[in-house]
C-alpha cells in the first residue's frame, strides 16, 4: 500500500484546488478556468465525479475521447487530478432499465432514477455495473503520473431497505449469531411476543415495520455498514485489478450517523473529509470551531495520526444552508488553516466553478459566474493558495496526543434508539464534543477513537455515556487506568451489552469496580429545569457551584471518593463527581450533564494533575486557541469579536514576517497567526 505521507511528499506541496466538472463545460472554458485555478494558486482538480452519463451515455458504449482531452490539458497545465469513480450519480438510463439499482428509503419506497447517492449497494447489476465502468477508468487513466489519487465515489451515506438488502442482512446475521436460538436470547425477543421462528421473518426496522426491538436497529445499522464499506472495497478492487496503484480514499462527513467511519479507514491508503461548518450562522463560532476540530482530529485519528486530505469545503457560501451568508472577511483562511494545522496535507473545495445550471448553481466557488478573477471569493482563495504555498514545512507532520475522547458510533446508535430516559436531547455527539472543546479551549490536542481503541499510548481518556460496552472494552479501560492512566466517566455508562441487552446486576456494569460507584436511578430534566453541582475539596475550588442539566445520575460512592454533590431536589448531598483511585491511575465519575463552566474548570484542573503537555499555559479567551503541528505554533481567533492574548511564550517568531513573539498579541475577528519555534 502506498502510504499517502509518502505520496505527498513527492509532490512536494500542499495541494490546493477542487471539484471540477469537465462535462459541464467546452474546452474553451476548460482552457481559461484552469488558467483562473492556477492564478489563485490552485494545482490539483477533483475530477469525474459526476461524469458517468458523458462516460458511458449509453449501455456499455464509452466515450473517453472528451475526457482524455481534458486530462491531456490538465497534464500540460501541471496540474494535479483527483480522479473519482463516478458511482455517486448512475446515469438515468441504468435505473430506467434496472429499477434494483436503485435505493429503497426507510419508508419502503424506491427511488426514481434521478438525484444521486441513491443505489443498492447490494444489487448485482449496480456492482457489476460500477465494476466495468471503474476498470475502464483504471485501464486508462490508472498509470498517468498527474494522477494524484482516486477519490472513491462521493459521500456514501445511506441505508437500502430493499429485498436484497433484507436478505442479504439474513444472511449476516445467521453468520454472526448461528442459530436463531442464540439471535432470539441476545436479542431478548420475547418481549412484546417477537420471537423469530424462521430466518425469513427478519425484516429490516423502521416505517412501519418493527421498531420495539432496539437490538435489532443496531445490528441493521452494523449490516449496512459493512455492506457500504464492502462495496467500496468492491470499487476499490476494480481499480486495483487493472494494475492501479495509486493511493485510494473516499471522502468522509463528519460523524455522519448512518455509517460506522472507522469500518472504512482499514481499506483506504489516507482518509479525506468535507467539511462546511457554518461560521455565519447565529450559532455560537467558538461552538462550531470545536466541533470542526473535533471532526478534524477525528479522522486524523482513523490512519493513526497520518496526514489527511480536506477534500471539500466551500469557498463562498453553501447553498443548502437554510439562510446563505457569504463567508465573514477572514473565514476562509482560517478554515483552511484550521484544516492544515490539524493535519491536513492538502486543501480541496467544492468547487472550483459555479454551474450554470441545477440545484447547485449558486453555491460558492472559486470561480463566479463572472467568470474572472475580481471577486473577493476569488482574491480570498488566492491568500490562501499564496499561503500555503509557504507552509510546505509541515507536509507530512503528525500530531502526537496524550488525550483521547471516545465517540463510538455503535454507542450513538444505541442511545439513539434506547427508548428513554428522554425522547430528545440525548445528545451523544455534542456531549463528547463538550469534553473535547475543554481540552480544545486550552490548546490541547486529543485523539477522537472508537471504544475498541488501544488507550495504553494516552495519559488522559475521556469516555462521555458510554452506554454500551462490548467486550474486552472495560477490560481494556481498567488496563489503562491500573498503568497509571486518568479515565473520566460520565452519567449513562455501562447500561448494556453489545447486543443491548442490559447488564445484569445494576449499573454501570462492567464499570462498577474501575469507577468505585454504584447507579441506582437516573433523572432526566425537562429543558428549563436544573440541578447543581456543588464542588467539595480535592480538585475544584470548594463550594464552587455549577450548573447541572438534562440528566443526573443518583450515584452511590462504594470505593469512590466525592469530590462534588448535589445541591436541589430529594437527592441534594448525593455524590455528582467522584474519583476512584485503582491500581496507578484514577477514574473520575462525573454523574451529571454539566455546562462548559464545569467542563472547563474540571478538564483544566486535570490537564495540570495529569501533567498533559500544552503548548501554552495560561488561559485563553474564549474561542481563542492554539494548535502545534511541526515547528508550528497556529493561534486562532474563532470568535466574531477581536481578542488579545497575553500568554505567548517568547521562544517564537512570526513565520509569515520573521518578528519575534512578543507574547502578547492581538487578534481581530477571525484572525490566526503562525508562529515558529525557535531553536532552544
Ligand atoms: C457535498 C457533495 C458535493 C456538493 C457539496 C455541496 O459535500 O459531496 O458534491 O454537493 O456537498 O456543499
Ligand atoms: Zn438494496
Amino acid at each position: 500500500m502506498n502510504s499517502f505521507a509518502n505520496s505527498l511528499v513527492v509532490r512536494d506541496c500542499i495541494l490546493h484546488g477542487g471539484d471540477y466538472s469537465p462535462e459541464q463545460w467546452e474546452p474553451e472554458d476548460w482552457r481559461r478556468d484552469i488558467a483562473l485555478l492556477k492564478q489563485s494558486g490552485g494545482n490539483v482538480l477533483s475530477a469525474g465525479i459526476f461524469a458517468w452519463a458523458r462516460l458511458e451515455p449509453r449501455e456499455g458504449q464509452y466515450e473517453f475521447a472528451w475526457f482524455d482531452a481534458f486530462m491531456d490539458l490538465a497534464e500540460r497545465e501541471g496540474l494535479q487530478i483527483s480522479l473519482s469513480t463516478p458511482t455517486a450519480s448512475a446515469p438515468l438510463w441504468m435505473g430506467h432499465r434496472y429499477p434494483e439499482i436503485l435505493r429503497v428509503a426507510e419508508d419502503g419506497e424506491r427511488f426514481a432514477p434521478g438525484m444521486r447517492v441513491n443505489s443498492c449497494y447490494t444489487s448485482p447489476i449496480w456492482r457489476e455495473k460500477t465494476t466495468a465502468i471503474n476498470r475502464e477508468l483504471s485501464r486508462r487513466y490508472g498509470r498517468r503520473k498527474n494522477i494524484v489519487w482516486w477519490h472513491v465515489s462521493n459521500e456514501y451515506c445511506f441505508h437500502c431497505f430493499c429485498e436484497l438488502c433484507q436478505a442479504a442482512f439474513r444472511n449476516w446475521l445467521q453468520a454472526r449469531y448461528g442459530s436463531l436460538e442464540v439471535l432470539n436470547r441476545r436479542w431478548n425477543t420475547a418481549f412484546w411476543s417477537h420471537t423469530y421462528m424462521d430466518w425469513s421473518e427478519i425484516i429490516a426496522p423502521g416505517g412501519k415495520r418493527e421498531i420495539s426491538c432496539e437490538a435489532l436497529w443496531v445490528d441493521w445499522k452494523r449490516f449496512s455498514t459493512e455492506q457500504t464499506a464492502d462495496f467500496m472495497r468492491h470499487e476499490i478492487a476494480a481499480l486495483r485489478s487493472e494494475g492501479s496503484t495509486l493511493p485510494v480514499t473516499t471522502n468522509f462527513m463528519a460523524a455522519h450517523e448512518p455509517l460506522n467511519y472507522w469500518k472504512f479507514a482499514p481499506s483506504l491508503d489516507f482518509v479525506s473529509l468535507d467539511s462546511y461548518p457554518l461560521y455565519h450562522d447565529r450559532r455560537d463560532n467558538p461552538i462550531t470551531a470545536a466541533a470542526t476540530s473535533f471532526h478534524f482530529d477525528m479522522l486524523r485519528t482513523f490512519k493513526g495520526g497520518l496526514p489527511w486530505v480536506l477534500m471539500e469545503s466551500s469557498p463562498g457560501s453553501a447553498n443548502w444552508m437554510p439562510v446563505m451568508k457569504p463567508k465573514r472577511p477572514g473565514v476562509h483562511r482560517m478554515e483552511c488553516l484550521q484544516a492544515v494545522s490539524h493535519g491536513a496535507d492538502a486543501v480541496l473545495y467544492f468547487q472550483v466553478k459555479k454551474s450554470r445550471g441545477g440545484r447547485e448553481k449558486l453555491h460558492g466557488a472559486v470561480i463566479d459566474h463572472t467568470e474572472s478573477a475580481d471577486s473577493r471569493v476569488f482574491r480570498d482563495v488566492k491568500e490562501v493558495g499564496d499561503l500555503l504555498a509557504k507552509l510546505r514545512p509541515v507536509l507530512g507532520a503528525t500530531i502526537q496526543a496524550e488525550a483521547a475522547v471516545i465517540y463510538d458510533w455503535e454507542n450513538r446508535w444505541a442511545i439513539d434508539a434506547c427508548c428513554g430516559p428522554r425522547r430528545e436531547g440525548k445528545d451523544y455527539l455534542e456531549t463528547c464534543q463538550a469534553h473535547y472543546r475543554a481540552l480544545w479551549q486550552q490548546g490541547i490536542a486529543a485523539d477522537v477513537v472508537s471504544s475498541e481503541a488501544d488507550f495504553s499510548g494516552y495519559r488522559l481518556v475521556i469516555a462521555p455515556m458510554l452506554y454500551m460496552i462490548r467486550p474486552g472494552v472495560a477490560e481494556a479501560l481498567e488496563s489503562f487506568v491500573q498503568a497509571g492512566g486518568c479515565l473520566i466517566g460520565t452519567y449513562w455508562s455501562g447500561i448494556v451489552d453489545e447486543t443491548d441487552l442490559v447488564f445484569r446486576g445494576g449499573y454501570p456494569g462492567p464499570l462498577r469496580q474501575l469507577f468505585g460507584i454504584r447507579s441506582e436511578e437516573i433523572d432526566a430534566l425537562y429543558d428549563d429545569e436544573e440541578n447543581e453541582v456543588i464542588a467539595e475539596p480535592g480538585l475544584l475550588p470548594d463550594q464552587t457551584r455549577y450548573r447541572a442539566v438534562t440528566f443526573c445520575d443518583l450515584i452511590h460512592a462504594e470505593s469512590a471518593s466525592v469530590l462534588a454533590r448535589y445541591g436541589r431536589d430529594f437527592y441534594a448531598g448525593d455524590p455528582a463527581l467522584t474519583v476512584n483511585t485503582f491500581g496507578e491511575g484514577e477514574a473520575y465519575y462525573i454523574a451529571a450533564r454539566t455546562g462548559d463552566d464545569f467542563l472547563t474548570a474540571f478538564y483544566t484542573a486535570l490537564a495540570s494533575r495529569t501533567g498533559l503537555r500544552r503548548p501554552i499555559t495560561g488561559a485563553l479567551p474564549k474561542g481563542v486557541t492554539v494548535r502545534e503541528r511541526g515547528n508550528l505554533l497556529f493561534v486562532f481567533n474563532y470568535d466574531r469579536e477581536p481578542h488579545t492574548v497575553e500568554v505567548l511564550p517568547e521562544d517564537l517568531r512570526d513565520f509569515l514576517s520573521g518578528e519575534p513573539c512578543t507574547g502578547r498579541l492581538s487578534l481581530p475577528p477571525y484572525g490566526v497567526r503562525i508562529f515558529e519555534k525557535l531553536p532552544s
